[in-house]
């Protein structure tokens, strides 16, 4: 590996850094080689495995399924594609909340077995023992608040999170417990873009948003919603930055047609 890649290398160390001197910070979720090779090729910051591979990659509602080895299958195969980004592996559902020992083997599951390079858990006080521990054995962790779509079953909705003062009020507190326990970086998600300015005002270490304004150090989406491969999904805060759908359809389409007429294959496509 050549020094310049080396040096290029996305750090939490540098992260940390790009926050200090008003650098914005860019992340986009992966879950396979292919993408993920692409994204790294563009530049982009941060790759989050995300447990939304759950809803985005198998279809189910909810991000609660995935298991701790199906996320390592995802996070390998993004990790063997990546040159430069920062990889972020989300700690799924069931693997780290209640039992801090329980948390650390996950995680040290996940970095031994995908080579990512850090992890990303739900939650604030509630998940401080897990959050600590994982530390303790040189894990960098990233911290999710706001919107949490792991204790979905808990609030109900996907609706944006901490309008009311007091679950406002926790959210600051949590954010500060979190970058006094190490987070090397926090995502908010889904919260008024007031508050995630004074959050990130507060905090020396990144604060990332998705759904949470401008005023913050970066912002995070998940790839197939700002691809325009998910259409039953349109929130005000997304942005869509091709119509994959669309173009996608239009091959398919123009695939079976030249099939079914004999285009396809034609004398210089065959042996
Ligand atoms: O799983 C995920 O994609 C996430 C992002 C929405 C931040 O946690």
């Amino acid at each position: 590996m050549s020094v310049h890649k080396e040096y290029s290398k996305l750090t939490t160390k540098r992260l940390f850094d790009m926050k200090q001197d008003g650098r914005k910070i860019s992340m986009l979720t992966a879950y396979d080689y292919t993408m993920a090779k692409i994204v790294d090729a563009a530049g982009i910051d941060v790759i989050l495995v995300g447990d939304s591979a759950s809803n985005v990659m198998a279809g189910h509602e909810t991000t609660l399924p995935i298991t701790l080895d199906q996320m390592i299958y995802h996070a390998s195969s993004v990790v063997r594609a990546v040159e430069r980004a920062l990889v972020v592996v989300d700690l799924p559902f069931g693997t780290y909340q209640g039992n801090s020992k329980k948390a650390l083997e996950s995680a040290i599951k996940i970095m031994k077995e995908s080579g990512a390079h850090s992890v990303k858990m739900e939650g604030g006080e509630e998940i401080s023992e897990s959050i600590s521990r994982i530390l303790s054995a040189g894990i960098p962790v990233m911290g999710h608040l706001g919107l949490t779509p792991q204790s979905i079953y808990k609030f109900g909705t996907y609706t944006v999170r901490a309008k009311e003062e007091s679950e406002a009020k926790k959210l600051i507190k949590d954010a500060k417990l979190l970058e006094r326990l190490g987070v090397f970086a926090l995502i908010l998600e889904k919260i008024p873009a007031e508050l995630a300015k004074e959050v990130a005002r507060n905090l020396s270490i990144p604060v990332i948003g998705i759904g949470a304004g401008a005023g913050v150090d970066g912002q995070v989406l998940v790839l197939h919603d700002m691809l325009g491969m998910t259409k039953d999904f349109s929130p005000r805060f997304l942005r869509r930055y091709a119509d994959l759908n669309e173009i996608m359809t239009r091959a398919f389409k123009q695939y079976i047609h030249d099939v079914k007429t004999l285009d396809f294959p034609n004398e210089n496509e065959q042996y």
